[in-house]
Formats: structure tokens, sequence, C-alpha cells
């Protein structure tokens, strides 16, 4: 099910809810990630859900897969609808994620791979992780491990989605950030494309940040998102 997911890159729970309050008509899909999380512990999740909302909890776990597992284990018990690792921790890593997720009823939050980081550039990979094959090359890779172990999704650009798609199925989900509306600014992500312009090149859901939480009216800018998204 396609969905704009909200990047809630908030310092805490005062400004996160802040925010939230902004929305009185609907319960958008959010994403939590390191900062909030490390800031305000699992309770935040705990409030946000108990709030209505569907939370991708974005901490790209990697470890040993016995680590991970746990790990996967507590954060599936937070009811979370999606979460993520990095495919480089490899596929016993991911198996392992899979296992400490599902729960006892067989259901289980969706799970992503990252890939390559978007912040790594093909030099750093060359120089500092020996990695020397082209990153585009290295980025399908690890988005066939991640769908050969199991996993339902990578984070990618939506430019890659149709790629994605292609060598791993169509029912395999590309979560893509770096969006913004035609008019908006940039910031600091390089390559960009509109929530219409997304939704044609297949992605599955988009993660959009401070073109909704800097927006003067996030609600009304959430809601043009999904109408440019969703059609
Ligand atoms: O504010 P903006 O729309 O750029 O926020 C995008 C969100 O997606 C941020 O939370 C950012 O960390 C995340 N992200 C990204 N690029 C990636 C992976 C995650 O922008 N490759």
């Amino acid at each position: 099910m396609k969905d704009v997911i909200i990047a809630l890159d908030f310092a805490n729970r005062a400004e996160t809810f802040a925010f939230l309050d902004k929305f009185t008509e609907e319960k958008p899909f959010v994403k939590i990630g390191m900062e909030l999380f490390y800031a305000e512990g699992p309770s935040i999740v705990r409030e946000i859900k108990a709030r209505g909302h569907k939370i991708f909890l974005d901490l790209k776990l990697h470890d040993i897969p016995n680590t991970v597992k746990k790990a996967m284990k507590a954060l599936s018990s937070l009811d979370v609808d999606m979460t993520n690792l990095h495919a480089a921790g490899t596929s016993a890593m991911m198996r392992a994620a899979l296992e400490g997720l599902t729960r006892p009823d067989g259901s289980r939050p969706l799970l992503i791979a990252v890939t390559q980081l978007t912040s790594t550039s093909q030099e750093a990979m060359e120089r500092d992780i020996l990695i020397e094959k082209p990153i585009d090359e290295v980025v399908m890779h690890y988005a066939e491990t991640a769908s050969l172990a199991g996993l339902d999704g990578v984070v990618c650009s939506p430019l890659e989605a149709g790629k994605v798609h292609g060598a791993c199925g169509k029912t395999f989900l590309t979560v893509t950030p770096g969006v913004r509306f035609a008019e908006g600014e940039k910031g600091d992500q390089v390559r960009v494309t509109t929530p219409a312009k997304a939704r044609e090149l297949g992605s599955d859901y988009i993660v959009v940040g401070r073109p909704i939480t800097a927006a003067e009216n996030p609600a009304e800018a959430y809601r043009r998102c999904v109408r440019e998204f969703l059609g």
C-alpha cells in the first residue's frame, strides 16, 4: 500500500508533539529516527503509536546476527509498522533480524534494508571500505541480497525505484527520501524528485521531512504531498 511517511526529525518530545498537534484531521505515517529515539527512548514510540500513527522506526541496525535478532524482537514488541537495517550486515544478519521481528502470532513489521548511504561517495567506498565496484552496482547487489534474504524492500532514491523493481520484483518495496515540491528548497539533498514524479517512477513510500515539517502549514503541505503522490 503506497503512502507518504513524514520524517519526524525533531530533537525531543515537546517539539514532536507540537508538530503532531497540527494534524487534527488525519494521522500520517511517521518516521522516528535515531535523534528522537535516543533522546526520548521507547516511550516516544508507544506514545505516538497510541495516538494512532503508523511508525517507521529508522534505527539502521548493523551488528552480529544474534544481537540484531534480539534487538529486533524488542522493536517488534513496540508494535512499529516498519523498521530497517544495513544490508552490509550480510544475509545471515538479515535472516536473523526477520526471525527476531516475527511475533508469536506470525505477524511482523515490514523490514527494509539500507544499501549504501547516499552520503557515501564512490571515492570514500573505495578508499575506506575497499569496495571497488561502481556504487550503482553495489546498491543493486545489496538490494538483491536483501530480497533473497526475505526482506520487504530497500531505502533508495525514487530515481532508482524502477531498477530495483526490475531486479527484485514489483512487490519488493521502495522507500524513497529526497522528495521536494516543484518550487521548494532542496536543502542538503542533491538528487530530488517531486511527489508526482516519485509516483510515476514507482516509489511505494515517499519519506518527506522538511517540505512538511518546515512548512508554514504542515497539514496542508502533507495533504498536497498525498494528493500529488497518491493521485
Ligand atoms: O527533510 P528531508 O525531506 O530531506 O528528510 C528526509 C529524511 O529521509 C531524513 O530523515 C533523512 O535522514 C532520511 N534519509 C535521506 N536519504 C537517505 C536515507 C534517509 O534523506 N538516503
